[in-house]
């Protein structure tokens, strides 16, 4: 069943498939030479997928996300005698997604793609919209493109042996979703915590099709980044910096950026005081340790973040639940609401 399709101005359509065995791109690929990406870690945990199959194993992690594993990924596509009839899928988290996607769209100027996405980051957020690529020297996702993957496939099963951090991490992402597009969503969130913390599949599978339904909806609209796109950033502004400072998983920093973001919102008068307990008490119920203390070191960071254009930042400011607000503002206003 296809949950959801999203088909881009001038590119490829994608079909995203939830509640669906992880072996139905089987299905989809037909008489296509098959070549999989994945890494240590999964080839390991879910042998069964990878008999019999071209496979390419990279260590798993950020810091092989990296132009030396694309090297390293061509020289087994060519070893494997891939060209451009061969469907190369991605089989994990967003780390491979990202990865696997720049690949394709390099190797002999475009291949065929597709994701099976492992991490419930990757499943709502990573898999989806076409943005790829791999981490420069110290500067994250400094190489890429966006290239729509020909189908996503979701199997929530596949979540089961998540690690309990990386599956929060991914909660980060789906809480943004719910502060940036829809309060009936954030209701849900906030009482259905625990059954969400539970794994509860149906629970599970109707959020992966709303945050699903949510982002491919913004990328159809703005499928570059030029615009409406910007709001997927909320969070990831702040978030970013408190990413590398603190070290954590990009979506737990994310939940923290929320808040930090909502702070700054208050601050220069876009959202009401009241906002920030509001988001604080669901923020909370997923993710404990949410505080953070924003010191000078997240702040040069952030000078050097890479969207900033000049001295201006196309800043997400939420006004209230499910009502962003992306405003062109002066760098030295929000590191005086930081400050402040
Ligand atoms: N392209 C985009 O739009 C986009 C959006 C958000 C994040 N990202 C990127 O995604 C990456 C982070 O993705 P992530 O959080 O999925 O991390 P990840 O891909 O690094 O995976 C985290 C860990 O979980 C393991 N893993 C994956 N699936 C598993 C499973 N089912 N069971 C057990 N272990 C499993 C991996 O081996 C890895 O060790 C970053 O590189 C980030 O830049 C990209």
């Amino acid at each position: 069943m296809i949950v959801k399709n999203y088909k881009i101005k001038n590119s490829s359509s994608t079909d995203i498939y939830i509640s669906q065995d992880y072996n139905y791109y089987l299905e989809l690929i037909g008489e296509r030479d098959l070549i999989i990406i994945t890494d240590n870690i999964l080839y390991n945990l879910y042998p069964e997928a990878f008999k019999n199959k071209k496979c390419i194993v990279i260590n798993h992690g950020e810091e092989n996300k990296t132009l030396k594993t694309v090297e390293k990924i061509i020289e087994n596509l060519i070893a494997f005698g891939a060209d451009r009839n061969t469907l190369i899928l991605g089989f994990g988290g967003g780390m491979i997604c990202d990865i696997t996607g720049f690949v394709a769209g390099v190797f002999m100027r475009g291949a065929s793609f597709g994701f099976v996405a492992t991490t419930l980051l990757a499943q709502v957020d990573a898999a989806i919209g076409g943005k790829n690529g791999v981490n420069f020297k110290n500067f994250k996702n400094y190489i890429g493109s966006i290239i729509q993957p020909e189908f996503v496939v979701c199997d929530a099963n596949l979540l089961k042996t998540l690690p309990k951090l990386d599956y929060i991490s991914g909660l980060g992402e789906v809480i943004k979703y719910a502060f940036i597009s829809d309060l009936s969503f954030f209701e849900y969130l906030d009482e259905n915590s625990n059954e969400i913390l539970n794994q509860n599949p149906d629970i599970l599978n109707y959020i992966l099709k709303k945050c699903v339904e949510i982002k491919a909806k913004i990328v159809e609209e703005d499928s570059n980044d030029f615009g409406l796109r910007h709001i997927l950033n909320f969070g990831h502004t702040i978030g970013h910096s408190i990413e590398i400072m603190e070290n954590i998983p990009h979506g737990i920093a994310v939940a923290k950026g929320i808040i930090e973001e909502i702070k700054i919102s208050v601050k220069l008068e876009y959202a009401d005081k009241s906002l920030i307990e509001i988001a604080e008490k669901l923020i909370s119920k997923f993710i404990p340790d949410y505080k953070c203390e924003i010191r000078q070191e997240h702040i040069d960071l952030l000078v050097k973040d890479k969207k900033k254009s000049g001295n201006m930042l196309n800043f997400v400011f939420l006004t209230n639940i499910g009502q962003p607000l992306i405003v062109k503002t002066d760098f030295q206003d929000i590191i005086k609401a930081i400050k402040s």
